[in-house]
């Protein structure tokens, strides 16, 4: 269940303000200028508390978030030809986030499972959605000509939508193969009419397929989870040279490549991958690991982001610096606190080891 009534404690739990402002005064003295959207007033005994609804969030990110806007959209592909991995989950929490943020975030799902359209949208939205004798998707839009707006949905923010996974995506696939230029239907037909979406991000599944060279294409980001047990580890060689080399064979060059660990352990052998990927990928990993734990779940089957469901469980930590570090990377932006965070990670993870 969502939660639908936001504290100013909250508020500077989720939007991690104390790191940067001195007291809350500064969000009241916010509220009282009208910079951010007025909270209802509720009696707790004989004081009155703020209360901002979940719908107003985004307009108090763009103020007091921790991200700011890029300068340029940002199309991220989250792939790697691995299940399990944390790409779902990374790409919902990193969505989540960036909407809060107050920025304008798409997402679109394009695994066969229809996996990230279970964990953003209502039960019932999805089987109102599948119900429809005539279910509107990716396929309808780009093989029937149905339209743009028809085919995305609303959430919970304002800031956040997403054009969700249908059945028909089998079906789309196989459309793709015969079309001319087959790679790039996503980029020629799709991205020009997504140009309001400073962000957006294609979640894929694990196999290889058209719909993965489509949003490869489309993308200027490429995004790799690595998981942090032997499976994974085994795997991750030969699943990243298959990218690499579709890269190379499209002549695609200037997309920025991001992984980051996930699934970490306590054990010898998970903290041994870990290592390993550090070492073996140095040029493209972000060193802020998102280690197994069960509220990464709950937060899911809430439908929140970890920042909403557990602002202060060390999970949440691990996620707010990750995506920091990760949207300083993708848009170029210098932001110093990150830098020194990201650098006390790793003197932990040197002291660790
Ligand atoms: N921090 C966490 N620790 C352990 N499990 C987690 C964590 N966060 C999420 N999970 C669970 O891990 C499972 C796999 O995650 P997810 O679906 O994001 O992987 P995926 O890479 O998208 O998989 P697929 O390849 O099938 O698309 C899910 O059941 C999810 O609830
Ligand atoms: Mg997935």
């Amino acid at each position: 269940m969502e939660k639908e009534n936001w504290t100013s404690a909250d508020i500077r739990a989720i939007f991690r303000m104390d790191e940067r402002y001195k007291s809350i005064q500064t969000l009241y003295n916010a509220e009282e200028r009208g910079e951010i959207p007025k909270a209802e007033r509720i009696s707790r005994g004989k004081i009155q508390v703020r209360n901002w609804k979940q719908s107003q969030l985004p307009a108090i990110g763009s103020r007091f978030g921790f991200l700011p806007s890029p300068n340029r959209q940002l199309v991220i592909c989250k792939y790697i030809q691995k299940g399990g991995v944390l790409k779902t989950t990374t790409s919902f929490n990193e969505a989540r986030v960036y909407a809060l943020n107050g920025i304008k975030t798409l997402i679109i799902g394009l695994d066969f499972e229809c996996s990230i359209t279970d964990v953003m949208l209502p039960k019932s939205q999805v089987m109102t959605l599948e119900q429809n004798h005539r279910s509107l998707g990716l396929y309808q839009f780009l093989a029937e000509n149905a339209p743009i707006n028809e085919i995305i949905q609303k959430t919970s923010l304002p800031t956040l939508d997403i054009i969700p996974e249908t059945h028909d995506l089998v079906v789309l696939d196989k459309w793709l193969n015969q079309q001319k230029r087959r790679e790039y239907i996503f980029k020629d037909r799709l991205l020009p009419l997504l140009s309001e979406y400073e962000v957006i991000i294609f979640d894929n599944g694990p196999s290889w397929q058209h719909l993965i060279e489509n949003s490869i294409t489309a993308s200027n980001v490429l995004m790799c989870p690595l998981g942090c047990n032997l499976l994974a580890y085994n795997a991750s060689e030969t699943n990243l040279s298959s990218i690499f080399d579709f890269q190379q064979e499209m002549g695609i060059k200037d997309q920025i490549i991001v992984m980051f660990p996930t699934l970490l352990e306590r054990s010898g052998l998970s903290q041994q991958i870990y290592a390993q990927y550090l070492s073996k990928f140095n040029s493209y990993i972000i060193p802020i690991p998102i280690r197994v734990s069960v509220k990464g779940q709950e937060a899911l089957v809430c439908k929140q982001s970890i920042l909403e469901y557990a602002p202060t469980s060390p999970l949440a930590q691990e996620y707010y610096e990750l995506i920091t570090a990760i949207w300083q990377k993708i848009t170029g932006q210098n932001m110093e606190q990150t830098a020194r965070r990201s650098n006390t990670a790793m003197m932990e993870i040197a002291q660790e080891e």
